[in-house]
């Protein structure tokens, strides 16, 4: 099979980019598809660390095509730093950019932070990118995009007029005076286009190519389900598709393209920003999973909140994606814990809910039903690795019951597990690119 599309089940931080990563090095093409620089996934490589926020988990191999769709938007100032980094090892990515991507404007940040602000408890907690705002643009017309930069005259013409109503909305509705001035933005941005140019490129045509050649193409999306625009807990999420059907039309090919759907799965739950988190762990096994798992913001440094495994959720994101198979992450970080619960189902005034409810202030109100299962052992690093050559009967019997009961659950086969943050620390059941197309 040769369409496959990695997305996160919960709610963002599952653990993708090992995963992405890992088929990654069997793709020919790395797709990302939705999101901005809100992403942040670190990637160890050759013992260098690099921190990306919008390129494609393909970089670091020279030889492969990395799109940037155009259901993403891009923040020029991070995408260069980005390319830096990997210009300071020699990596000359080979990277292909839609002109349909949109471009996150300075005032997009500034207007990130005045309309958290105002809403109160409604705020999402964002990343303070600029994500909101740009989408915002694009959905009312209004957005700027890459192909218009590399179009100067006409770049010009919609910097004035949305620079004019930004500086005005920021000033008399929010009370805050943005300072750059167009003509600052206008040089700035048309240095970046001259610089971006050579990216451009009709990604659409290029995955159309791969697909009439049974390419391996990996859809790499950021964020998770539970934060998606549309499926997500609305409003505490973020402003793209982030489920698998924004692979479509972020990158724009068909639904019949797609061969596989894989949905990364944390063994426990994480979230960064507000909203009700049903299975919230404010106590001391909670403290020691984030202690443990280094469970802290890779964009924002915050800490994360941590809670039991969701299965409601999971049963949610099965179906809003079409899950193929589950990549369970953190396996080893969860061990140790002498007994590991799962959220089995919700109660909702008195009814038994498998999924949870379309309005946050109902998800709020659910009630977690938990069942208890023995929790297993830390085997220690050494020991995980020899378990990730070994394969899945050599876990700890406790966690292969485990594990085999959310994909029960869920109806959906184990892919994939994780045993620790290396890319050899991975059992592999099933692997998407193996398959005859
Ligand atoms: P935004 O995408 O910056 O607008 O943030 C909206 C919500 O999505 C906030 O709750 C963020 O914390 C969350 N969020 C955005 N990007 C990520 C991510 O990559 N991982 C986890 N949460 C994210």
């Amino acid at each position: 099979m040769a369409f496959a599309i990695v997305v996160g089940a919960q709610w963002g931080d599952e653990g993708k980019g090992k995963v992405v990563d890992y088929y990654a090095a069997q793709a020919d093409i790395v797709v990302r598809f939705n999101g901005g620089a809100n992403a942040g996934h670190t990637i160890v490589s050759g013992g260098k660390k690099f921190a990306f926020h919008h390129v494609p988990s393909g970089v670091l191999y020279p030889e492969k095509i990395n799109i940037i769709g155009n259901g993403v938007v891009l923040e020029p100032k991070k995408f260069f730093e980005e390319l830096s980094q990997l210009d300071a090892v020699g990596i000359k990515p080979n990277i292909r950019i839609s002109p349909r991507v949109h471009l996150v404007m300075p005032y997009h940040m500034a207007l990130d932070g005045a309309e958290e602000g105002k809403k109160g408890a409604l705020a999402a907690g964002t990343t303070m990118r600029g994500i909101g705002p740009c989408y915002s643009d694009k959905a009312a017309r209004f957005g700027i995009r890459v192909g218009e930069l590399l179009q100067p005259a006409l770049f010009k013409e919609k910097l004035h007029t949305m620079h004019t109503l930004k500086v005005k909305l920021l000033k008399e509705v929010y009370g805050i005076d943005f300072k750059q001035t167009e003509d600052e933005i206008y040089k700035q941005y048309t240095e970046y286009g001259k610089k971006l140019a050579p990216f451009v490129a009709e990604t659409g045509e290029i995955l159309a190519d791969a697909l009439a050649k049974k390419k391996k193409v990996l859809f790499e999306g950021a964020q998770a389900t539970m934060l998606d625009i549309d499926h997500g807990m609305y409003p505490f999420g973020t402003s793209s598709n982030t489920s698998a059907g924004g692979a479509c039309t972020g990158a724009g090919v068909g639904p019949t393209a797609i061969d596989e759907v894989v949905g990364v799965v944390k063994v426990y739950t994480s979230r960064v920003g507000t909203g009700p988190l049903p299975t919230e762990l404010n106590d001391a096994t909670g403290q020691a999973i984030r202690d443990k798992g280094g469970e802290y913001g890779t964009t924002t440094g915050r800490p994360r909140r941590i809670g039991w495994l969701d299965l409601p959720t999971l049963r949610y994101a099965a179906r809003v994606n079409g899950l193929t198979g589950l990549a369970f992450t953190r396996l080893d970080t969860l061990s140790g814990v002498k007994t590991v619960q799962i959220c089995t189902h919700y109660e909702l005034d008195g009814k038994k809910l498998l999924t949870p409810p379309a309005s946050y202030t109902d998800i709020a109100r659910c009630k977690p039903i938990y069942k208890s299962f023995a929790g297993w052992e830390d085997i220690g690093a050494d020991k995980w690795r020899a378990c990730a050559k070994a394969g899945f009967k050599s876990l700890p019997k406790e966690a292969q019951v485990y594990l085999k009961y959310i994909s029960d659950e869920v109806g959906v086969p184990i892919y994939v597990v994780g045993v620790g943050a290396a890319r050899d620390d991975t059992i592999i059941l099933k692997d998407v690119f193996s398959k005859k197309a």
